[in-house]
């Protein structure tokens, strides 16, 4: 049997999301930070095999920027996801209690039920943790019931993982290959038109009033214009890096700058007119930024 299935991974700012990514599909590390800027997504196939079955999966993995408060990006990308790994990172306490206060929720105001894992990455920074693996099980055992039944003997929903050296991150996905493989239902049009709809509300409802809420709006918005998301996605990362702009961070002045690039990349694939009435739009959201 193949399968393909969409993942997510979840967590703060600099728990190491994309570097987990690039260590499972590349088997590469790089010890410098650049945020995640919007959303990205990588392909990974991969086997699952137990005596009762055999599957050829093929994970699309999600990755975005884990600053709180693009929720509207956020929802637009967990519309459809099947699974998420959700990752803390040792050395940081309150990346352990984001995952309940801020990322679960917000997955699941869009999408209902799916299988989680969890990691506490930077496993090799032994002297600095502020936690360890027994804390993380604490917080997953509310949303890992049942998975003992699904899951191998010698395969768990909680890990500490390394990024740098490799550790665990290999059975870490593996875990939510099983998890994700293991439901029976097909794909569902109907859950996924609604998961679509419940995003557009928030998007709708979100606070486009602090810098971050506003690049939040103007991103969804820049990358609706594009028939092809991987092509927008490219394009903003580009004019955002070109903005000079800290997307952690951004000011009102960096937002207002941003528009302004983004609209002249708008101008290489749009007409003049359509190109005119997205720039005011993205001013009035950033002008609307109140400081
Ligand atoms: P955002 O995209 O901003 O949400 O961050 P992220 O979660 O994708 O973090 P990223 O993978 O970019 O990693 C952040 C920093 O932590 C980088 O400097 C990485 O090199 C470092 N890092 C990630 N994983 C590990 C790890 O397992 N061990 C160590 N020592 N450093 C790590
Ligand atoms: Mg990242």
């Amino acid at each position: 049997m193949t399968l393909k299935k969409k993942i997510v991974l979840l967590g703060d700012s600099a728990v190491g999301k994309t570097s987990l990514i690039r260590r499972y599909v590349f088997d590469q590390f790089e010890d410098s930070y650049i945020s995640t800027i919007g959303s990205k997504v990588t392909m990974k196939e991969l086997r699952i095999q137990t005596p009762m079955k055999k599957v050829d999966l093929t994970l699309m993995i999600w990755d975005i920027i884990g600053r709180e408060g693009y929720h509207a990006l956020q929802a637009r990308t967990f519309v459809g996801v099947h699974g998420a790994i959700l990752v803390a990172d040792l050395t940081r306490k309150d990346t352990l209690g984001s995952l309940e206060r801020y990322w679960i929720p917000s997955l699941y105001k869009v999408v209902e039920d799916v299988p989680l894992v969890f990691a506490c990455n930077k496993s090799d920074l032994v002297k600095d943790h502020e936690f360890e693996l027994g804390d993380l099980e604490d917080v997953a055992s509310k949303y890992t019931i049942g998975y003992d039944d699904i899951l191998p003997a010698d395969v768990e929903p909680t890990y500490s993982t390394s990024a740098k050296d490799g550790s665990s991150v290999e059975t870490l996905f593996k875990s939510l290959g099983h998890l994700v493989t293991s439901e029976k239902g097909m794909k569902d049009p109907v859950k996924e038109l609604f998961e679509g709809l419940v995003a557009t509300g928030i998007t709708r409802t979100s606070d486009k009033t602090t810098p971050v809420g506003a690049l939040d709006a103007i991103i969804v918005d820049f990358c609706k214009g594009f028939k092809d998301s991987r092509m927008s996605m490219l394009v903003l990362r580009q004019e955002i890096a070109r903005a000079g702009i800290d997307i952690n961070d951004p000011t009102r002045d960096g937002v207002i700058k941003a528009v302004e690039f983004l609209a002249e990349a708008d101008s290489e694939f749009k007409n003049e007119k359509k190109v005119r009435s997205n720039l005011e739009r993205w001013r009035e959201i950033a002008y609307g930024i109140k400081e």
